[in-house]
């Protein structure tokens, strides 16, 4: 970031608190998140990074702390809420529809109805395509099929066809946990493109990775959890991996 202007705040949380019978899975946490920036979450395993995505998708209720959606309290989260301000997470095992083509994935839940009575209509084919391709292309993303069952697509189409998706019910932010896990070189390699293309239109978009590679080749800023606990917050270039590993490991570099 250059300049002085603060960037608009999508989410921001204030003293977040979550216990999990005798686990603080999250201690405090006051984080900004902003629109045109991708944000890392980093930390070992039980770190806090889900449950503070899930926190912020209104899906776990905090015990204590604030959360704002913009400038809006919000008091009791839910995941309707959160749905409706624009906030969509991509799952780790994505919840895509096999044996529906990509168009009809992409326009699920609310699909284009040529008529209709009621809740019950028939539903336009064709504009749900154009929507889909539109939706698809808006990440720099190509399918060269948007009719036929998407079984055999690939991990890289399939988060094109969930970020369409996210994208086409007007998000804010979409939120990836661990999204390049269990893809091969060339997929990662598409998958944080598509990462970078949420920023570039102007979401917030914030990636839990366990591969410093890709956050260093694709974060604008990076948080690291420890123990439920922020302990580093930074833009990238502020930072480096050895200061990500040491915070992430509760260790200090050099004496200071
Ligand atoms: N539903 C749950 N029930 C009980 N403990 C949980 C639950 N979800 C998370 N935890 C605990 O909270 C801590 C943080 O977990 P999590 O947010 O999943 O970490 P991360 O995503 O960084 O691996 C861990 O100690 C974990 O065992
Ligand atoms: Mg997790």
């Amino acid at each position: 970031m250059s300049g002085t202007v603060e960037p608009e705040s999508v989410v921001s949380t204030r003293g977040l608190n979550k216990y999990f019978g005798g686990v603080r899975a999250l201690a405090d946490v006051s984080v900004n998140i902003h629109a045109g920036q991708v944000l890392a979450l980093v930390g070992d395993n039980g770190a806090g990074k889900s449950t503070f995505t899930r926190v912020i998708s209104g899906m776990d209720r905090p015990d204590a702390g604030q959360l704002f959606y913009g400038d809006e309290l919000v008091l009791k989260p839910t995941a309707r809420h959160a749905q409706r301000y624009g906030i969509e997470v991509v799952p780790q095992h994505l919840a895509l529809c096999d044996n529906l083509s990509a168009a009809m994935n992409v326009v699920l839940g609310d699909p284009p109805l040529r008529w209709h009575i009621g809740k019950f209509g028939w539903i336009d084919r064709h504009a749900a395509r154009e929507l889909a391709r539109e939706s698809v292309r808006g990440v720099g993303a190509r399918l060269d099929d948007y009719d036929s069952p998407i079984r055999r697509m690939s991990g890289g189409q399939r988060q094109a066809i969930a970020i369409g998706r996210a994208l086409l019910r007007g998000g804010r932010m979409v939120i990836f946990d661990e999204p390049t896990a269990a893809l091969g070189v060339r997929q990662r390699e598409a998958t944080l493109g598509l990462i970078r293309q949420v920023a570039d239109r102007g979401l917030a978009a914030v990636v839990i990775s366990h591969s410093i590679d890709d956050v260093f080749s694709v974060a604008d800023r990076i948080v690291a959890f420890r123990l439920g606990r922020v302990v580093l917050d930074s833009a990238i270039e502020d930072t480096d991996r050895d200061a990500v590993k040491f915070a992430m490991e509760g260790l200090h570099r050099g004496l200071q």
